[in-house]
């Protein structure tokens, strides 16, 4: 296994909710994507034994079996006749299925805007007229059974945006918004991942979703908006001035401070988060202090330069004062 998908893996048992299964719906609209494509997998199943069975008979069989199998009537049937009406039902069996996932929404949506960038997520959280409250990045919560509506754009190149157990693929596009709805049944955490090739670190360019009961996610977007705690501890601090002196603050934001970058993700609550990197590590401060060493061992193409000059005494600072930030 190679140390990259060996990372991978071993996220998988430290997360949870990663990687997601693809078939285990946890929502109405995966569940009918999910419904459809067993459908179409059982009609293939189907249409493939019927021709392996017409392979049979023409190779093994009698004169006379062979005889019909070569008729007209069969070429009429079972080669145009049949595909035609297959076909067709299970068009638009599966477009009425799916038909009210692409309904215009009624407002009563929870509405977040995530723009994919190269190769992480920008979530920006949006009050009822579409206004910005803030940003965060590489994690969506949402409220269990309430409609979501994601209007998905991306910075650079296409990015796809997809959550397994909740919905299905949606392209985020440079210059457009491509709105997208679900909802989840129940609390949990349900993990995402980049599904459009968009350069190097694209496999390596996930996510989560959490959902929580309606208070408890007041409780978790109130709790976000704020401004970032202080440096608690003399270590902290040290890391704090580590941090400005460094010029991370260029790239990355942390309210309330000086540090007010974009070109990164949001660092105010990143202690908070479940995952580094974009749903990669297992977020604690010996994976802060090895991702600000140097990323580009972890998550080699990624955008930010290592920081191989920082002492380890540095290091420890910085995360310690980048675990503060909850
Ligand atoms: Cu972003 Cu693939």
């Amino acid at each position: 296994m190679s140390p990259l998908t060996y990372i991978r893996f071993d996220l998988s048992k430290g997360l949870s909710g990663w990687p997601p299964p693809v078939l285990d719906p946890a929502g109405p609209y995966s569940r009918e994507i999910t419904t459809l494509a067993w459908a179409l997998f059982a009609m293939g199943v189907v249409v493939t034994m019927l021709v392996a069975l017409a392979v049979a008979v023409a190779l093994f069989g009698d004169a006379r079996a062979k005889k019909r199998l070569g008729g007209e009537k069969l070429i009429w049937v079972g080669g145009v006749i049949a595909p035609v009406v297959v076909l067709s039902s299970l068009l638009v069996w599966g477009l009425s299925l799916t038909a009210h996932q692409t309904r215009p929404p009624t407002g009563d949506e929870q509405r977040i805007r995530i723009s994919g960038e190269m190769w992480w997520w920008r979530v920006t959280y949006l009050d009822d007229q579409g206004r910005e409250l803030f940003h965060d990045a590489n994690e969506i919560h949402i409220a269990a059974g309430r409609p979501i509506l994601l209007e998905l754009t991306s910075a650079d190149v296409i990015h796809s945006f997809w959550v397994p157990r909740l919905v299905g693929k949606l392209d985020m596009v440079p210059g457009r918004v491509n709105q997208l709805s679900f909802t989840a049944d129940a609390p949990g955490t349900y993990g995402g991942q980049c599904a459009e090739y968009c350069g190097g670190p694209h496999a390596l360019m996930g996510f989560m979703v959490v959902a929580h009961e309606p208070d408890k996610l007041q409780e978790v977007l109130a709790a976000k908006a704020e401004a970032a705690r202080p440096p608690a501890t003399p270590e902290a601090m040290r890391g704090e001035a580590v941090f400005a002196d460094n010029g991370c603050g260029a790239c990355h934001a942390v309210r309330g401070t000086s540090a007010n970058g974009l070109a990164g993700p949001d660092l105010t609550h990143v202690a908070a988060r479940m995952s580094l990197g974009a749903g990669i590590l297992p977020n604690n401060r010996g994976t802060l202090a090895g991702w600000v060493a140097n990323s580009q061992d972890i998550k080699p193409g990624n955008r930010m330069p290592p920081y191989q000059q920082l002492s380890g005494a540095d290091l420890l600072a910085i995360s310690a004062y980048l675990e503060g930030l909850k």
